[in-house]
């Protein structure tokens, strides 16, 4: 590897997002680059998807909750991308013009996994969306840590009650490991995959690499 990129990263501020199922470990790889970019003296803002602004946090209360009316996919799609837009207009970017580094718990590659692999939702119509609201606005780089449907789910049943997502059935969860996938296929040099079945201390390894490589 470069040892003056592993020695001098980057001085502009990067957004990076993580993304993967549930239960994969992108709050707790989130944690870590936090502390890694942090102990390298750049100031970092964490932030997640839905959500981020009071706004957001409403709306993401709204997508999660289990209720009797069932949510339409396009609603459900404009709902996050409504979100996204409160989020990055009044959060991500002002950060990112200040000079902080961004940390996203899930972005906009989650429409396209949950709402277009999941729901069903063509990626184009997505993609439409993307463009219209956002103008494609993307992360620097996206962390894909991936796991198989049946490990992810695993961890998570050590956890409390499902949310409205975390109800789906596995193949909704396999449709959105394949949607991920092929987002990562689509984009290498900017969506990079992450095996996340190992131990913590070796994701970690290769999370600190990738940050030294791309950064
Ligand atoms: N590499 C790993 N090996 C074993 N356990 C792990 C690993 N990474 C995370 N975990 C554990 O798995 C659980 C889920 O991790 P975490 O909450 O970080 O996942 P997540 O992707 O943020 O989940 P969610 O999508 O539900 O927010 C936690 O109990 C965490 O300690
Ligand atoms: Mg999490």
């Amino acid at each position: 590897m470069d040892q003056q990129k592993i020695n001098h990263m980057s001085e502009k501020p990067r957004f990076i997002s993580l993304e993967g199922s549930e239960g994969v470990g992108k709050t707790t790889s989130l944690n870590f680059i936090r502390a890694f970019l942090e102990d390298k003296g750049y100031k970092v803002l964490v932030t997640r998807e839905p959500g981020g602004t009071p706004l957001a946090e409403d709306l993401r209360a709204t997508l999660l909750s289990n209720r009797k009316e069932t949510i339409e996919p396009d609603t459900e799609l404009l709902l996050m991308f409504a979100a996204r837009c409160q989020h990055v207009n009044q959060v991500i970017k002002p950060a990112l013009e200040s000079g902080t580094w961004v940390l996203c718990d899930r972005f906009v590659d989650a429409s396209y996994a949950y709402q277009g692999g999941g729901r069903g939702i063509p990626f184009e119509r997505i993609n439409q969306l993307h463009q219209w609201s956002m103008q494609g606005f993307v992360p620097d780089l996206t962390i894909l840590l991936d796991m198989s449907v049946d490990e992810g789910m695993a961890r998570t049943r050590l956890r409390g009650a499902p949310d409205r997502f975390e109800s789906e059935q596995i193949d909704f969860y396999q449709r959105i490991r394949d949607a991920y996938l092929q987002r990562a296929k689509s984009e290498p040099q900017r969506i990079c995959v992450i095996d996340a079945a190992p131990d913590i201390e070796l994701v970690q390894k290769s999370i600190k690499s990738l940050l030294q490589e791309k950064c």
